[in-house]
């Protein structure tokens, strides 16, 4: 058998209501297209076509470079879009999978033994149903007499009694090419939605076409709605959370940690309630995230520490410490051992080994050395109005309390900075840099002011008492 695919993926799906097409809607932060151009992995497959519509720039974006489209102009049902991709599938292939583009949760299993079952049992094709106790608006399955489909009958279609059929159609198939082809010329538009369906030219293929009944009814859930695009984003996430903890990962509340397809986690690691691991995020082992975590496209490394952070495309170290109440924007490389107190905000800029901004500073543009403690309330000015800039600071620098580096500034290894500090010129290497008014002390002053007030008050009162 040389088999090629057809996924049928045009439109931004009515009932969406989205200008952004229907297949690119991500589930578990990967759009469902490629969820199931992933269900097509372990087929080895000579061709892959994807059919989409006139507004299709996104989808071919957002798709392999592996991959080809054809370009359905109207959207006039199933058929036609078939009867297109097919147009578009090399020649030499004689078998096709043919399958809907808003399946995001159809997996490889299902996949590969649907095309084991037609290579099996052989006829017209093989497609996947499903027995579903509300089967609501999928197409319902008539069986024939010899156990193979009859019939495939639309929701929108059907008489009362066969809309009481639990069996419904996936929208995947594996099929005769040859046989498709001429069943899809056959296909008129004769139902109540002028469209016309593949599902009649599937049943129409001259030999019998098998039903492969999936065990797991969830897996051939079709996105139509909203609401269908968060039953998917529920069961994807119970997916990822459940191989998570199968690989030994803690979750002590699952239902409250969100995971994107692409998030990996170390072992021993414990994700407490409201973490959110999104993009190419990468959790070493032995780390404690959470709770109240959203990490993006970051690397963690074994054995650290977040809690109440926001953190986006930084690399923290193995056994840093980070929040609680941390914001980390890109470009943060915290160096092993490094911490990111109460309060802080970064962007752009690293932290050597052991470095600490412990309590309500905001480093913009820094790089801070080895074992350096910058005290509370440091602010890196790195904006002159018109440009960035970059502080130093250097190896086992100890900053005071509320001191503000105007970049660009250097502050040498082992040098210190007083308090209240606004530190606008490099200080050398083991110096002391402190640029602040000094302190002027008036004695007895307090006592001073209050004969001051008294004489006031006395002289006011005998003009209110004549008054
Ligand atoms: C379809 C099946 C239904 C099945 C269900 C499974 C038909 C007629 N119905 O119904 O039996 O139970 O899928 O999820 O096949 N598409 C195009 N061009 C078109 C129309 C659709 O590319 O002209 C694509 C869509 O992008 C979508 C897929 O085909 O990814 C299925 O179309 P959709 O309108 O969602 O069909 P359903 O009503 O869900
Ligand atoms: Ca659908």
């Amino acid at each position: 058998m040389r088999i090629g695919a057809v996924v049928l993926a045009a439109g931004h799906g009515t009932r969406m209501r989205s200008s952004l097409p229907k297949v690119l809607h991500p589930v578990a932060g990967r759009p469902i297209l490629q969820w199931v151009l992933g269900s097509l992995r372990s087929t080895r497959l000579e061709d892959v076509v994807i059919v989409v519509g006139p507004e299709g720039d996104a989808v071919r974006q957002a798709s392999p470079a592996s991959v080809r489209f054809a370009v359905q102009h109207e959207r006039l049902g199933t058929g036609h879009a078939a009867a297109i991709g097919l147009d578009a599938l090399d020649p030499a292939c004689d078998t096709v999978i043919v399958l809907c583009g808003d399946t995001p949760l159809i997996t490889a299993d299902l996949v590969g033994g649907l095309v084991a079952s037609y290579e099996r049992l052989g006829g017209g094709g093989a497609m996947v149903t499903a027995m579903l106790d509300r089967p609501e608006s999928y197409g319902r399955v008539v069986r024939a007499h010899d156990g193979g489909v009859a019939r495939i009958v639309e929701a929108r279609d059907a008489t009362p009694e066969e809309r009481s059929i639990n069996e419904v159609n996936a929208g995947l198939y594996c099929l005769d090419r040859v046989a498709l082809d001429l069943a899809l010329g056959r296909v008129g538009a004769t139902n109540n939605q002028n469209e016309r369906y593949l599902t009649d030219a599937v049943t129409d293929l001259g030999g019998t076409l098998w039903p492969v009944v999936s065990s797991d009814p969830d897996v051939i859930l079709g996105v139509n709605s909203r609401v269908d695009l968060a039953v998917s984003e529920t069961i994807a996430q119970g997916r990822l959370r459940r191989a998570l903890m199968l690989a030994g990962v803690t979750l002590p509340d699952p239902s409250t940690v969100y995971l994107d397809a692409s998030a990996e986690v170390g072992a021993d690691s414990i994700l407490w309630p409201g973490t959110h691991l999104r993009g190419a995020t990468s959790i070493g082992a032995g780390c404690e995230i959470g709770p109240d975590v959203v990490i993006a496209d970051t690397t963690v490394g074994d054995g650290s520490k977040i809690v109440s952070a926001n953190i986006r495309e930084s690399e923290i170290g193995v056994g840093c410490e980070i929040g609680p109440f941390a914001y980390l924007r890109p470009g943060v490389r915290l160096a092993d051992g490094a911490k990111i107190g109460t309060f802080v905000e970064a962007k752009n800029s690293s932290l050597g080994r052991g470095a600490k901004v412990p309590h309500l500073s905001y480093i913009g543009d820094a790089e801070i050395g080895d074992g350096a403690n910058i005290g509370a309330g440091n602010i890196t000015a790195n904006y002159d109005g018109f440009r960035k800039h970059r502080t130093f600071i250097g190896a086992g620098v100890k900053t005071g309390s509320d001191c503000v580096f105007v970049a660009p500034v250097r502050v040498g290894s082992f040098a210190m900075t007083g308090a209240g500090s606004i530190i606008t010129h490099d200080v050398p290497d083991g110096a002391l840099g402190i640029a602040r008014a000094r302190q002027s002390v008036i004695e007895g002053f307090t006592e001073k002011a209050e004969a001051k007030a008294r004489a006031a008050a006395a002289a006011d009162s005998p003009r209110q008492s004549a008054g």
